[in-house]
């Protein structure tokens, strides 16, 4: 059956190689990026593959919290429903650290973002739908002043934090009544994208690896009764994530501070 299927960051990397997969089998796929000229490339070519199903684009800066929201109109304007929301935009190095809310931009596109982003689209998806968060294996305890641009880190220690916050909000959000299927997915270490080989300077592994396991999470029977799980996919299997996400008073401490930044945000 085809299902409407949200990717983020489908601009490059690992989302646009699951929009190839997706788009190939007939779904339709809303592809999300940041700079207009190169999601009109990327929707051409995915609009050429054979069997390609209906492809649709939106453009917004999620390091801005308005074109977040403006996302997440964007999409409630022009569809009921959605099956499937991919939360895969993300960010490691880059010149811009810091957005103009003073915020670090890892901790602004990583995880407040997509929290928001998962909240606004929550009534389309419903509790049939799925969530899928891009985690990773690089988490690190979050300190919930630097969360909220209060003290500043460095590239990694900030991505780190950002990726265990994220999967900290997937295991509340899933907790919730009514919520979707929420599965926080590690697509494998080291993969062969854009930002491995600006963060760490090597080619990196077979995308495939990782967008293979994001289309099983997305659609397979398999994954609908584990909500509120990790899957790390290194190791290819659900296991525990950092332990601050399985502690109750650490993951309320952080969804207290994206909510401080949301409310300061407006
Ligand atoms: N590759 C790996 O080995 C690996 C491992 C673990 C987790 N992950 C996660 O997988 C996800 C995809 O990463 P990737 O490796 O495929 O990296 P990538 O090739 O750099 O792709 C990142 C995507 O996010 C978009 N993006 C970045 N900043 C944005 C912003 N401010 N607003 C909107 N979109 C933005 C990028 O847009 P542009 O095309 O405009 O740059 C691109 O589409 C990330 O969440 C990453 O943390 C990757």
């Amino acid at each position: 059956m085809q299902k409407n299927i949200l990717i983020t960051g489908a601009s490059d990397g690992l989302g646009l190689e699951t929009a190839r997969r997706l788009v190939s089998e007939g779904h339709r796929v809303l592809v999300h990026g940041r700079n207009e000229e190169k999601v009109s490339g990327v929707v051409a070519e995915l609009a050429g593959l054979p069997g390609a199903g209906p492809v649709e684009s939106v453009v917004a800066d999620l390091s801005h919290l308005d074109e977040v929201d403006a996302l997440a109109d964007t999409v409630i304007e022009r569809h009921q429903s959605l099956d499937v929301l991919i939360n895969n935009a993300g960010v490691l190095k880059t010149r811009d650290a810091v957005t103009r809310d003073g915020l670090d931009v890892r901790f602004m596109v990583n995880t407040i973002a997509p929290y928001r982003l998962t909240r606004r689209l929550m009534p389309l998806i419903g509790a049939s739908g799925r969530v899928i968060n891009l985690s990773s294996a690089a988490q690190a305890a979050v300190n919930t002043q630097a969360l909220k641009g209060e003290v500043h880190l460095d590239a990694m220690g900030a991505y780190a934090q950002s990726k265990l916050a994220l999967t900290m909000w997937s295991i509340a959000l899933a907790a919730e009544e009514g919520a979707p299927v929420v599965i926080a997915v590690n697509p494998g270490s080291l993969l062969a994208s854009k930002m491995v080989k600006e963060g760490f300077g090597v080619a990196g592994k077979d995308l495939g690896i990782g967008a293979k396991i994001l289309c099983r999470a997305s659609l397979d029977e398999s994954f609908a009764d584990k909500s509120g799980q990790y899957f790390d996919n290194d190791s290819g299997r659900f296991a525990s994530p950092h332990a601050d996400a399985l502690n109750p008073a650490r993951v309320a401490d952080t969804i207290e501070a994206i909510e401080s930044v949301l409310n300061r945000l407006g």
